[in-house]
């Protein structure tokens, strides 16, 4: 695990998406996992804004979302898959029809999670994942006590989750279910690179990075990633103890 302290969110967004950008162009069909959160949202910024200044062809990009809410159409605002229609697929001028996020709606759901599965394993994997943390060191949806060899699956969401994540919602209740990648999906992507910021978020980076590996902290399973980037800014790197050093060839 490699763990990088930038001075604040905005050069984390930019730290970040050069190492995004470094691993898609080593290929011709890549593949990105996309997260929803706002922890994503200045790294898009700086991929988008590397698109329009032709630092970086996503032409060819095919994008997998880690979750969606049971219950909402795809063109629910409070959706993810309206979600990152609006923060990836259209700033980075993607073929929406390469962009792909869990069904939520619909029967079988659960033939839906198989079905998203064989359609990564078809694109080739994942190349490079984003991630975000939740304030319990959830990973996609993958609330503590999740499996870390899991798949896609149907899951219910904590408490913790529903509040946190209320501010997105106004007066209508937060789903109580989702569908998300497992943790053994994310594991299988070839690059893992986490994004956090702030100081509600410094104890969960410290559990990740730092404590023990464990189901009640599913982002700590990040320390087994043969290639995992943890970027952060100084809040939400306040409570690491450990001196972690700049990766060889990264420049700020
Ligand atoms: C949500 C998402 C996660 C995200 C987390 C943190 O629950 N399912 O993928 O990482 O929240 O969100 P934020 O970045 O807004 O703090």
């Amino acid at each position: 695990m490699d763990v990088i302290i930038c001075k604040d969110p905005a050069e984390v967004g930019r730290t970040a998406a050069r190492r995004v950008m470094e691993i898609l162009r080593r290929t011709s069909q890549p593949v990105l996992g996309v997260a929803t959160g706002s922890s994503p949202l200045d790294l898009y910024h700086e991929l988008a804004r590397a698109v329009g200044a032709g630092e970086v062809d996503l032409s060819n990009l095919s994008c997998f979302a880690l979750d969606e809410y049971i219950g909402l159409e795809p063109n629910d605002p409070n959706s993810y898959a309206d979600t990152i229609r609006q923060t990836v697929t259209e700033p980075l001028h993607l073929d929406p029809a390469r962009v792909h996020v869990p069904r939520g709606i619909g029967e079988d759901l659960d033939q839906g999670c198989r079905d998203y599965e064989e359609a990564i394993r078809v694109a080739g994997g994942v190349d490079v994942q984003i991630l975000g943390i939740g304030a319990n060191g959830h990973l996609g949806f993958n609330e503590p006590g999740s499996s870390f060899g899991g798949r896609t699956h149907l899951q219910r969401l904590t408490e913790q989750t529903r509040e946190d994540n209320q501010r997105f919602f106004g007066d209508r209740d937060v789903p109580t279910h989702c569908v998300t990648q497992g943790l053994g999906t994310i594991m299988d992507a070839r690059h893992l690179v986490l994004v956090a910021m702030g100081e509600n978020k410094a104890d969960a980076i410290a559990a990740a990075c730092e404590g023990p590996v464990t189901a009640m902290c599913p982002a700590s399973i990040l320390q087994f990633h043969p290639d995992a980037w943890v970027v952060v800014d100084r809040a939400a790197a306040s409570k690491l103890h450990h001196h972690w050093v700049e990766p060889v060839g990264v420049t700020q």
